[in-house]
Formats: structure tokens, C-alpha cells, sequence
């Protein structure tokens, strides 16, 4: 059985529509694949109640408690390796990660983010996008890697910006897609379709699938 580790720090929609995904697509049985843990950095995130409806093992490495990155980002590896993942998923994810934990999972720690990368990495991406005044906007899956939303790109999904959009409206129209784009790009990374190879995206054979989505 593959092991897919996901890591939040807040609500956790993400999680919630990963997790719907792998029951409706019985990941089981078909990927030989399960959600086995949920770890949060934040004793107060809902999605650790998504995760323990659910039966699932949840976990909180509380990032107040350490003194450092680095021994935060250690308790937090010791966590994660003690679920033997195959699959590390950010889902709302809040934390820089250190270079050490990052190429502990390199090739196996995927990200969403909420923009179309590599415009507006980092915070307020929704803000940062009516600032520019940009007409289309989105949500990308990309592998980790040592640069802040810098990784291989794995799939996006795009969304247009209207004249009369908040950060909250437009917020809204593209975490409607987060959840259809992350599950998806989950279960190709599962399946091997999609792999990392030297710092890229290799597609293998994603069966027709198209990993640009275009959401309403
Ligand atoms: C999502 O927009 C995600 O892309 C960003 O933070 C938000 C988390 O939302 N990194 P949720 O916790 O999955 O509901």
C-alpha cells in the first residue's frame, strides 16, 4: 500500500477534497494507495477534524514550540518518515520548508498553490493578482523543490478575473479548482503517469487526461 502524508495548517478544503477523491475513486483498490496520516502545524486547524471524522491518524507538530527551523523541520521529518509515505501533500501548507527537509522528499512532496506559477508565488496571491490586473488567474501543483513555489509544474488550472471580482470572490472561483486539480494530480503521481526527473515534470502517460484544466 502507497502512503500519501498530507501536511495543513489551516482549513483544510484541500485535504477534504483529496480525501473525497480517494473514497470515490476507491484509491485502495485502484492505486493501492491510502491517506495514511494528516499532520498539522497548527494545534487549531479544522482539517484536523475533516481527518479525524474520517478515521484517520492525525498529528500536530506545533511550530511555537520550537526554537528553530531546523528542529521544527526534524520533529516534523520524524513525523512524516514514521508514516512511510510515498507521497508527501502540502494541502495548505503554511510553513518554508528547509532545504534539508526538502531533499529528504525530493520527487515525492507536492504543493498547491494558488496562483498560476510562476506569477505571484508566496502570500496574498489573490490580492497580488487584481493589483497586476491580470484577466486570468489560478492554481498550480508542482513538485517542491528549493525555491518558494518554484518547483516542476505538474498541472494548473486557470480561472478568469472579472472587472467587478474581491480577493474573496476570486479567491473562491479558483479554490474551486484547487480541489478538482490537486486530487487529480495526486492520483497521476500515484499511478507513475507523472514523475519528477532532475528537477522536471516528466509525463509518462496521462492516459488523455490534460493537466491545464480550464474552470468557470
Ligand atoms: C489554498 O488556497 C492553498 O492553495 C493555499 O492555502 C489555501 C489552503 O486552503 N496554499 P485549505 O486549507 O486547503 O482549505
Amino acid at each position: 500500500m502507497k502512503n500519501v502524508v498530507c501536511l495543513i495548517s489551516g482549513r483544510g478544503s484541500n485535504l477534504e477534497a483529496l480525501l473525497d477523491a480517494a473514497a470515490r475513486e476507491q484509491w485502495e483498490h485502484t492505486l493501492r494507495a491510502r491517506i495514511a496520516g494528516v499532520i498539522s502545524n497548527r494545534p487549531g486547524a479544522a482539517g484536523l477534524g475533516i481527518a479525524a471524522a474520517r478515521g484517520l491518524p492525525t498529528q500536530v507538530i506545533d511550530h511555537r514550540q520550537h526554537t528553530s527551523r531546523d528542529s521544527f523541520d526534524a520533529a516534523l521529518m520524524q513525523a512524516v518518515d514514521a508514516l512511510r509515505p510515498e507521497l508527501v501533500v502540502l494541502a495548505g501548507f503554511m510553513r518554508v520548508l528547509t532545504a534539508a527537509f526538502v531533499d529528504r522528499y525530493a520527487g515525492r512532496m507536492i504543493n498547491v498553490h494558488p496562483s498560476l506559477l510562476p506569477a505571484f508565488p508566496g502570500l496574498a496571491t489573490h490580492r497580488q493578482a487584481l493589483a497586476a490586473g491580470v484577466r486570468v488567474h489560478g492554481a498550480t501543483v508542482h513538485f517542491v523543490s528549493h525555491d518558494l513555489d518554484g518547483g516542476a509544474i505538474i498541472g494548473q488550472a486557470a480561472v478568469p478575473v472579472h472587472a467587478d471580482d474581491t480577493e474573496e470572490t476570486l479567491a473562491a472561483r479558483v479554490l474551486a479548482q484547487e480541489h478538482v486539480l490537486l486530487p487529480r494530480c495526486v492520483r497521476l503521481v500515484l499511478q507513475g503517469a507523472v514523475r519528477w526527473h532532475q528537477g522536471r515534470t516528466v509525463e509518462l502517460d496521462v492516459a488523455g487526461e490534460s493537466l491545464a484544466l480550464f474552470g468557470a
